[in-house]
């Protein structure tokens, strides 16, 4: 069988476990996940409260460690990989977004966006064209100059997923991504995540109880007590 690039999953999780062991009692967060994802695939994490989701984010974004499993990403495995190739990792490859925005506050929306670009050491002009693209993508090139407080959740959450995509990585991972929004500002976000994985074959995994989101994806699965339905 001939393998094109597409075969291959840019996230393969195997009997992936996280237990919190805590003198309250241990629990099990996460429990024998096996999961295969490829490139340019839109994965949503759906179930209740407290089911594990937003810690199978964090362990496959390297955020968090396993304790029984492992994780692949672009084929490398996290546990293989030092504290400092995993932050490069996550620079280069991996965009996130939050439920709470995470933008900082005296910065411009232009700002924000700028930042992950300067890490990855863009330069001056690059950066500029690079954003000025992004503020047209996500529809707010008129806000470029505006702090967060001064727009809305939506907007906010438009220049979060902008400033996640500044450095073109392959793979985003959000956390209820929709979560402070309205079901309008809900729908476009959604809508504009499903175009981008399309157009720009960004594969894009998220955790969220927004089943109008979940039912954009192309695959959408159900979390209980830490496993995958
Ligand atoms: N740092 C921690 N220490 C101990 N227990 C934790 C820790 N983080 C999460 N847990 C527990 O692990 C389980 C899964 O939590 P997780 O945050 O992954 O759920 P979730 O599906 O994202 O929930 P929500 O929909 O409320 O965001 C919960 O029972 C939670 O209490
Ligand atoms: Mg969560």
């Amino acid at each position: 069988m001939t393998r094109t690039y597409g075969d291959w999953p840019i996230i393969e999780t195997s009997d992936l476990n996280r237990v919190f062991t805590s003198p309250a009692g241990d629990v099990v967060a996460v429990r024998d996940v096996s999961l295969k994802i490829l490139p340019g695939e839109f994965v949503a994490l759906t179930g209740r409260s407290g089911s594990g989701k937003t810690t199978l984010i964090n362990l496959i974004g390297g955020i968090d460690e396993p304790t029984g499993g492992r994780v692949m990403v672009a084929g490398n495995d996290l546990s293989l990989m030092s504290e400092s190739d995993i932050t490069n990792m996550r620079r280069g490859q991996i965009g996130y977004i939050f439920q709470s925005y995470g933008l900082l506050p005296l910065l411009s929306a232009y700002e924000n966006i700028e930042l992950p670009l300067r890490i990855s050491g863009f330069r001056k002009g690059a950066r500029r064209q690079r954003i000025e693209e992004l503020l047209v993508l996500v529809g707010l090139s008129s806000r470029a100059d505006h702090r967060p407080y001064e727009l809305s959740g939506g907007e906010q959450q438009r220049i979060a997923i902008a400033r996640a995509l500044a450095p073109k990585p392959p793979l985003i991972l959000a956390d209820e991504p929709t979560g402070d929004l309205d079901s309008a500002n809900g729908l476009a976000i959604g809508t504009l995540i499903k175009s981008l994985t399309k157009s720009e074959g960004i594969t894009f995994v998220t955790a969220t109880h927004d089943l109008s989101l979940a039912s954009m994806a192309d695959r959408s699965y159900e979390m209980v007590d830490g496993t995958l339905l």
